[in-house]
């Protein structure tokens, strides 16, 4: 079975565990497993990992030496019980933390997910590393603002599905999936080039979505 597979039968999981009101949409963490292989991410932080189907479907769909470390916020009761039922065996390759006041400085993450809120997101600035990436589930307008203004050389874009979402989510079947906003705080050529194609493949997907109503 390829990545692609592995992650939309493992995400299928998330979508009937209990407390799935919350989870990422599928084509974001599909988004999130391209962008990890494109750019050789070795270290990934997530802000807000909920019952863990970011994590989960990431951690489960690739080897262990692939990424080598994933670690997260959380602090909601419910969760971090939630968390080693649903992550199983990759739980242990999990680190959590309950706020990042609490992350060391001891790591540069290449990759920090941003899936819900955290009142000290300046603390990125000395987490991430020199060509990361931002990615930001869901609208999060606010955060998204805050983020760019620490990276005065940033480069953004909104990539978008063109799936509505799928009968066994727990979204509604008539909304479009939920997109990803990706910020590349310095870009290297391969990120601007990359960042590109995807902001055409985005506008071809807008059309796509308004041929639809
Ligand atoms: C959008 S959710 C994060 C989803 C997560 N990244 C995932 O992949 O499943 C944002 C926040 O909502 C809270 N949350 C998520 N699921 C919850 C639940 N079932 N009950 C209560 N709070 C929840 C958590 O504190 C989490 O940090």
């Amino acid at each position: 079975m390829n990545q692609t597979k592995k992650i939309k039968a493992i995400y299928e999981t998330f979508c009937h565990a209990e407390g799935n009101q919350h989870i990422a949409g599928e084509y974001a963490i599909l988004k999130l497993a391209e962008i990890i292989k494109a750019f050789k991410v070795k270290n990934v932080l997530e802000v807000g990992l909920g019952i863990g189907s970011i994590a989960g479907s990431i951690l489960k769909a690739t080897k262990a030496d692939e990424i080598n470390r994933y670690e997260g916020i959380e602090n909601n009761a419910f969760c971090l019980t939630s968390l080693p039922a649903n992550l199983e065996a990759e739980y242990k390759r999990l680190s959590i933390y309950p706020d990042l006041n609490s992350v060391p400085d001891k790591y540069l993450y290449d990759l920090i997910i941003i899936d819900g809120t955290d009142t000290n997101l300046v603390k990125i600035r000395s987490l991430i590393s020199k060509h990361g990436v931002i990615a930001i589930e869901g609208d999060r307008s606010i955060q998204q603002k805050l983020l760019q203004d620490l990276f005065p050389g940033h480069l953004t874009v909104h990539t978008i599905s063109k799936e509505k979402n799928k009968s066994y989510s727990p979204f509604p079947v008539q909304h479009w999936q939920s997109g990803l906003k990706i910020i590349f705080i310095e870009p290297t050529v391969h990120q601007y080039l990359w960042c590109y194609k995807e902001k055409i493949s985005t506008k071809v997907k807008n059309l796509y979505r308004l041929s639809k109503y």
